[in-house]
């Protein structure tokens, strides 16, 4: 039996008014036409833990379209729907995004027929989701605003810290949720239930995983990646032996060692580092992980990685470069440091913000973190104080020759050569003919 109780009180303490006055309007919205709205999944799970989620995710019982477009009339904003599951993504006027979706019989689309999409109840909607902390489902429509349904005991298990699922088959609908349940159970420090474990091993037997190359995987993997501590995951994905399936190519024995564990410690500490240092610019801490994990893999193991995942040809191109450029760079690094600025400058000015991180992920020494850590923080940026102008006032011509002299100046600052303006004209005129 269903288990609702009001958690007014809750969404007062958790949620910004705005929030709050969006959910309301949800809910009118779709009582005027004669819908139920919900609000579910992740939203619920971290307003029952006091936490944001800036996700929203909505089930209506009715149609999910027509509900999407009446609230963007309501609203604001952009609307794109999807009619075959009659989902639809909102836009409101200030960035912030909804996603709807009809509350339905069928959630997969399996390889054999489409689904057939019937409008349902709730509860099987919530049934057919991957765990039960996230199967809670918060009423919107005015007369109920705020009143939790739990229909599986699900805050219990939340309670209880506890990642289940919901039915046996799960894992074999959506072998993707594998990968969630590890990504749930060390972001939020629970414990993946003793039954539902029994069926990952289950599905590791059967080669679930395995067998199937479907994008979510990857999709999944990549959130993993941007957990901000992935490593008690990781190392959860090559207990529950989901390694053999994802990287293959580190059988026999998985090379999950003492060499693996250390660059993939110094992966994490390379991405916080640098998230610290530059809050504003941004990364992919995914791309990171995966060559961390793929340090002793050849090219050609990473392009089957990426062909199995449907990962683009040139994201798996430029994965590959890196990794090879990094690795020699490494290797030349580790033999000796550069002295000069500009032939540091000049080694890694080739490589992203990944492919850098990634070379200090592998660093076998202290010294080629530092000096990756000076090139990140200064020597990248620095640049000559002259500008075209003051070239075309000595003298000299616009054209090619201006990037090598820029270039050349570049190097004289970073080798302490030139400091002034006047050093960096007085640079230019002796080595550069007018
Ligand atoms: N879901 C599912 N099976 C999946 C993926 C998602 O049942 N393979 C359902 C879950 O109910 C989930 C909801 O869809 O709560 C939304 O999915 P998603 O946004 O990926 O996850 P969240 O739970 O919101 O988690 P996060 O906090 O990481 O965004």
């Amino acid at each position: 039996r269903e288990k609702s109780k009001n958690v007014l009180q809750l969404i007062s303490e958790t949620l910004d008014r705005d929030l709050i006055i969006l959910l309301r309007t949800i809910g009118e919205v779709a009582e005027d036409i004669g819908f139920k709205a919900y609000a579910v999944g992740g939203f619920v799970r971290d307003l029952l833990q006091k936490q944001k989620n800036l996700d929203l995710d909505i089930v209506v019982e009715g149609d999910g379209i027509i509900f999407a477009k009446q609230l963007v009339k309501t609203l604001g904003g952009r609307v794109r729907t999807h009619d075959r599951f009659k989902t639809a993504n909102i836009t409101l006027a200030n960035g912030f995004k909804i996603d709807v979706a009809t509350a339905r019989l069928e959630y997969y689309e399996y390889p054999a027929a489409l689904p057939t999409v019937e409008l349902s109840s709730i509860k099987l909607d919530l049934y057919r989701r991957d765990f039960t902390i996230n199967a809670m489902a918060l009423q919107l429509n005015p007369a109920l605003f705020g009143t939790l349904i739990d229909f599986f005991s699900c805050q219990n298990d939340l309670k209880d810290k506890l990642i289940k699922v919901l039915h046996n088959l799960s894992f074999v609908e959506d072998p993707s949720r594998i990968l969630r349940a590890v990504r749930f159970e060390k972001r939020m420090d629970f414990k993946i239930a003793r039954h539902t474990e029994r069926l990952i091993h289950g599905a590791v037997k059967m080669d679930l995983f395995g067998k199937t190359n479907n994008p979510r995987i990857f999709t999944e993997l990549k959130q993993i990646f941007e957990e901000e501590n992935p490593i008690l995951a990781i190392r959860r994905l090559a207990d529950l032996e989901l390694f053999q399936f994802l990287w293959p190519d580190l059988l026999p024995n998985l090379k999950i060692d003492r060499r693996f564990l250390h660059i993939i410690r110094q992966a994490q500490q390379a991405i916080s580092w640098f998230h610290l240092l530059y809050l504003d610019e941004p990364i992919e801490p995914w791309r990171v992980y995966l060559l961390a994990i793929m340090a002793r893999s050849r090219p050609r193991q990473i392009e089957t990685f990426c062909e199995r995942f449907q990962i683009h040809d040139h994201i798996c191109r430029e994965l590959i470069i890196q990794k090879l450029t990094a690795d020699e760079i490494g290797n030349k690094l580790y033999g000796r440091i550069p002295e000069k600025n500009s032939e540091i400058n000049q080694m890694l000015k080739n490589l992203t913000n990944e492919g850098l991180l990634y070379l200090m992920a592998i660093a076998r020494k202290k010294e080629i973190k530092k000096t990756v850590s000076l090139y990140v923080t200064s020597l990248r940026n620095v640049q000559s104080l002259l500008n075209g102008d003051d070239l075309k006032k000595l003298g000299y011509i616009p054209g090619e020759q201006f990037k090598k002299m820029f270039s050349d100046i570049t190097d004289a600052r970073l080798d302490g050569l030139v400091k002034s303006r006047e050093d960096e004209k007085q640079f230019i005129l002796k080595h550069f003919p007018r």
